[in-house]
């Protein structure tokens, strides 16, 4: 008798245990089927990147826009170009908070990274340019930049022979306008593609290209702490504006949309790739590093009206900031140096 209800424990403990182990097994399951979907959200995209239909790529148009991109003969004072600023050694920025003009006066707003700026519409921190063609004839004649009216932008380049050439063989019949101008140098903007990170070599499927503290990082990234509202994707940006609570002079994107309480203070939602690399941040460049950022959102020292509301739901303990440094370090790809062309005569 005894013998029989031990047995029928022992069964009952097997069957306990069996379904534990189960649950256990499902549960797993499906916190990598959830991983999986997650990661699938940062794929990066194959082929070459998007392109307007009047300005397709072509390797002559590239190779144009490159040498007007470095050319100073396209500001006032013949000494600065978009280089300067959008300087190729440190991912298209100046390491500057804010960017120095012409003769030194300093700037309002931050440089920001060109990096794939072929995906990232509208353009500027307040988004007043809607395509990177419009964009680029813009600091060619703003006073404080590099100060140069168009007319004679145009002149310029038209005097130099191997110039009228390279338009009209990217251009045709059109040649050297500021039309021309622009697209040219969209067209070279549009080949700064950030390169391979860690990160990636992990999204497509190396369990060994980040560290475990970094992954958790990722997760937190993505659920408890937000942040993939707005950093969303590949590029890590919704392309929208918000407010964040930096600065309180900068009106930002009320500027362009004024009227709109939630438009008030707020900036593009800057990329995430090459972070580390990228200091100091935010639009005013305010903050010095990367643990300072995070510290500014556990603490979010400011409150107003126009605050996103998605911020409020953050909370970081310390460990969860060590795990999202960690994370964003591993944002960060080995890019091939880009060294500048030789200018036409
Ligand atoms: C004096 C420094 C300086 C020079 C020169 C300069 N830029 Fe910029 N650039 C900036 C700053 C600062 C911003 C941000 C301004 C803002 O948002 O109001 C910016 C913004 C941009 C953006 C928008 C990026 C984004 O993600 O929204 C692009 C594209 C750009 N510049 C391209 C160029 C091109 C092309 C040239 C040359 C024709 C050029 N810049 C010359 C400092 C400079
Ligand atoms: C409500 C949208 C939103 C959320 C949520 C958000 N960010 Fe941001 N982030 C922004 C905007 C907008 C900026 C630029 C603000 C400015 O310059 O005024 C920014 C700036 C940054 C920068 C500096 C980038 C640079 O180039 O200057 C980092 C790093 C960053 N965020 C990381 C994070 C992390 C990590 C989280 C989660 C803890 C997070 N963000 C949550 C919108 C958001």
């Amino acid at each position: 008798m005894l013998k029989r209800w031990r047995l029928f424990a022992v069964g009952l403990a097997a069957i306990g245990l069996l379904t534990a182990g189960l649950q256990a097994v499902r549960a797993r399951l499906a916190a990598d089927h959830a991983l999986s979907e997650l990661k699938a959200q940062y794929v990066r995209p194959r082929g070459s990147p998007p392109a307007p239909e009047d300005n397709q790529s072509t390797p002559e148009r590239v190779a144009l826009g490159r040498q007007l991109f470095f050319d100073p003969r396209l500001s006032g004072s013949g000494a600065m170009s978009c280089a300067t600023c959008h300087a190729p050694n440190r991912d298209w920025q100046d390491g500057m908070a804010t960017a120095i003009g012409r003769d030194g006066r300093i700037l309002a707003r931050r440089t920001p990274t060109l990096l794939n700026a072929a995906w990232g519409l509208p353009f500027f921190w307040d988004g007043r340019a809607d395509t990177l063609e419009q964009q680029a004839v813009m600091p060619i004649e703003a006073p404080g930049e590099m100060n140069l009216p168009h007319a004679q932008a145009i002149a310029r380049i038209a005097a130099i022979q191997g110039y009228r050439q390279a338009f009209a063989e990217s251009y045709g019949d059109e040649g050297v306008t500021i039309n021309t101008i622009g697209k040219a140098i969209a067209a070279f903007e549009r080949t700064l593609v950030s390169g391979q990170a860690p990160f990636d070599r992990w999204i497509a499927g190396d369990e060994r290209a980040i560290s475990q503290q970094a992954q958790r990082g990722f997760i937190l990234f993505n659920t408890r702490a937000g942040c993939s509202t707005c950093h969303s994707g590949w590029r890590f940006t919704d392309d929208g504006f918000h407010d964040i609570g930096v600065g309180r002079d900068d009106e930002g994107r009320a500027g362009v949309m004024p009227g709109i309480e939630q438009l008030r203070f707020a900036f593009k939602t800057p990329t995430l790739r090459n972070i580390t690399q990228r200091a100091p941040y935010m639009h005013d460049g305010s903050l010095q590093t990367v643990e300072d950022v995070i510290d500014f959102y556990a603490t979010r020292p400011v409150d107003r009206p126009s605050l996103s509301p998605d911020l409020a739901r953050i909370e970081l303990s310390a460990e969860d900031r060590a795990d999202l440094v960690a994370f964003l370090g591993t944002l960060t790809s080995e890019d091939a140096a880009h060294h500048p062309p030789t200018l036409p005569q």
